[in-house]
């Protein structure tokens, strides 16, 4: 088979991740303190696909071009490709009809996250060399996601978010495609929720009697679109973590699998991993519990918090209880105001979510 080139969708709306996509793309929010980009990056490049071509949106793109640069950090040749609407899945395809030329490539939705990778995926199109892979994995809730209906091991149908649906297999945000692809994609019409939608583009070409195969993901799989699936990730990908101190800890209880980033200064705290904590920050008198990655210069002061991400700059002191299954935007200050009366003064962005004990 020829080259394959790789086609990350880094644009859209992130609108089930607000408030943080206000003002920063949701594909850059770290997991274990790596944005969740990188992964699919990573991946892409593990399985050999090092020319990328990364979609993006007019108000995110600047700051993914800035994280991701030419990509040579991580092994690869990026390309950006603007989307001036996110106006669907098979809409970014056609928006990158003209880089990806008569190339068969892989799509990977660039706020997915696969454990193991994309590397057998990528063997078994090169192998096989059908118009179309696709990606499924069993789900609890399958009206949530595109749904595949197979006969035997063919698959004759797929549907997105089904009231009713057809089976419990989901498809994961990673498919490969051969050109013709966009000639099924310029043949549909946007759905109810006015996407060209990449499900229809594959029914139209199983449709037209094109070859479409799938492949079962082996370990776990994550979208991070909303907020308890970038907890879920951020836990998953904890569970991995090599230990590794380098920074400094003095008078601290460091138990299990954490990683202290250099630069970072623990005084009298309990760590209790997995966590991680980044270059610069400083944290006293606190307790981090399992599942827990704090950024880089965040600030954490007479606190317990665990199940949580703090983003960078983020800052918290004097919490009156534990934070958990949180997630704090960058330079986030919460702390307690000194004296009587006990009120709670806040300085609150739009949309965003606050629980009090
Ligand atoms: P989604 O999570 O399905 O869509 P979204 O980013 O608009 O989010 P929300 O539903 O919360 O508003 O998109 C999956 C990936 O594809 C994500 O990384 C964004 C990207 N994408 C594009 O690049 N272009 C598009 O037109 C769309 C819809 C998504």
């Amino acid at each position: 088979m020829e080259k394959l080139k790789g086609l990350i969708l880094s644009g859209g709306a992130g609108t089930r991740l607000r408030p943080i996509t206000h003002t920063s793309a949701k594909q850059l929010v770290p997991v274990a303190n790596k944005p969740v980009l990188f992964y699919g990056i990573e991946a892409l490049v593990d399985a050999g696909v090092t020319e990328i071509g990364i979609v993006i949106a007019p108000e995110t793109g600047d700051e993914i071009r800035e994280a991701v640069d030419d990509g040579s950090a991580l092994g690869a040749a990026i390309t950006y490709i603007p989307q001036a609407e996110p106006l669907g899945l098979a809409h970014a395809v056609l928006t990158a009809e003209e880089y990806l030329g008569s190339d068969p490539f892989v799509m990977y939705l660039g706020d997915n996250l696969l454990r193991d990778g994309i590397t057998g995926l990528v063997e078994a199109f090169r192998r096989d060399e059908p118009d179309a892979l696709i990606l499924l994995t069993q789900v609890l809730e399958p009206e949530h996601y595109g749904v595949a209906e197979l006969n035997g091991d063919s698959v004759v149908r797929l549907v997105e978010k089904p009231k009713d649906p057809p089976s419990d297999l989901a498809l994961v945000g990673v498919y490969m495609f051969k050109p013709v692809v966009f000639e099924a994609a310029r043949a549909i019409e946007p759905s109810a929720r006015g996407e060209l939608e990449i499900t229809d583009t594959i029914q139209r070409l199983i449709e037209t009697g094109h070859q479409v195969e799938h492949h079962r993901v082996k370990g776990w799989w994550k979208d991070t679109g909303q907020l308890a699936d970038m907890l879920e990730a951020n836990r998953l990908v904890l569970e991995d973590l090599e230990p590794h101190v380098a920074g400094e800890c003095v008078d601290c209880e460091i138990v299990g699998r954490v990683v202290v980033e250099e630069g970072a200064r623990l005084e009298r705290c309990r760590v209790r991993g997995p966590a991680v904590i980044g270059a610069g920050s400083r944290l006293a008198d606190s307790y981090v519990g399992p599942y827990t990655a704090i950024a880089a210069g965040c600030e954490v002061i007479r606190s317990e918090l665990e199940h949580s991400i703090l983003l960078a700059g983020a800052s918290i002191s004097d919490l009156p209880s534990r934070m958990e299954a949180s997630l704090l935007g960058r330079n986030v200050r919460i702390s307690r105001a000194e004296g009587l009366p006990k009120t709670l003064r806040m300085l609150v962005g739009d949309r965003s979510e606050i629980t009090l004990p």
